[in-house]
């Protein structure tokens, strides 16, 4: 939540007083404030994730602490609004300001497509490396760990929940999974990629079978 208000807060003051900026941004956020206070648009937001309450928090946050900025926090799945972000490019229009989402794949080629504004948030140099842009076209806003293991604890105890991949074709747990299609995005395709690297296309057919 932190990281979202602070990210999209900046982004927000880049337009006015920014053109692409080279330098990271030194500014506090009551200045980026007030700069942005200048402008008498709308923040246009796109935020991965699945969409209904989710993203309620960040706007009553950003209410409370930008009260003066128009922000329009849209939640949807990723897949989905990069399409909007491609489509809109297309039909001349703008469609967010500020896009945090899971298909990054896409941010190496809109910046080739002059799509993004360079910006460097005051954090810049703690990101790692290989999670930004040099230039600031783009960066990670955060990182987290993927693809964990739910489970109802009253059907079964703690230490006979799988802690790999490959156990879980075991026959014992047939009729009794629940996952995403393997297909269903970037995330969940790359996931199985990883573990069909591991295991081969046969843990695939052996977890086919068991009534997934
Ligand atoms: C924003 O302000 C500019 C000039 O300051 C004006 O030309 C423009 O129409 C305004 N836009 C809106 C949506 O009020
Ligand atoms: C908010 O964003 C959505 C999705 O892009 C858009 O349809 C809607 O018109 C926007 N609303 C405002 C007030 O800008
Ligand atoms: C969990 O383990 C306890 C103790 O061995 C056993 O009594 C209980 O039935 C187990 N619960 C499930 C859901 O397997």
């Amino acid at each position: 939540m932190k990281l979202s208000l602070s990210f999209a807060a900046l982004v927000a003051g880049a337009n006015a007083v920014f053109s692409p900026l080279n330098d990271v941004d030194t500014r506090s956020l009551d200045e980026i404030y007030a700069a942005a206070k200048k402008e008498n648009g709308t923040l246009q937001v796109f935020w991965g994730g699945d969409a209904g309450a989710a993203g309620d928090e960040v706007r009553s946050s950003f209410a409370k602490r930008f009260p003066d900025i128009k922000f329009n926090l849209t939640v949807e799945l990723s897949k989905y609004h990069d399409n909007q972000i491609d489509r809109g490019w297309y039909e001349g229009k703008h469609v967010a300001d500020v896009a945090w989402l899971q298909t990054t794949h896409n941010y190496p080629r809109w910046k080739q497509e002059g799509k993004l504004v360079n910006y460097k948030p005051p954090t810049f140099n703690d990101i790692l490396n290989g999670e930004k842009d040099f230039d600031g076209a783009w960066m990670a806003a955060s990182l987290f760990g993927f693809g964990q293991m739910v489970y109802d604890s009253s059907k079964i105890n703690a230490s006979e929940v799988p802690t790999d991949y490959a156990s879980i074709t075991d026959p014992k747990f047939k009729g009794k999974l629940i996952l995403t299609y393997p297909n269903d995005d970037d995330a969940i395709a790359y996931l199985f990629s990883l573990i069909i690297g591991r295991y081969g296309y046969d843990w695939l057919y052996a977890l086919a079978k068991n009534d997934v």
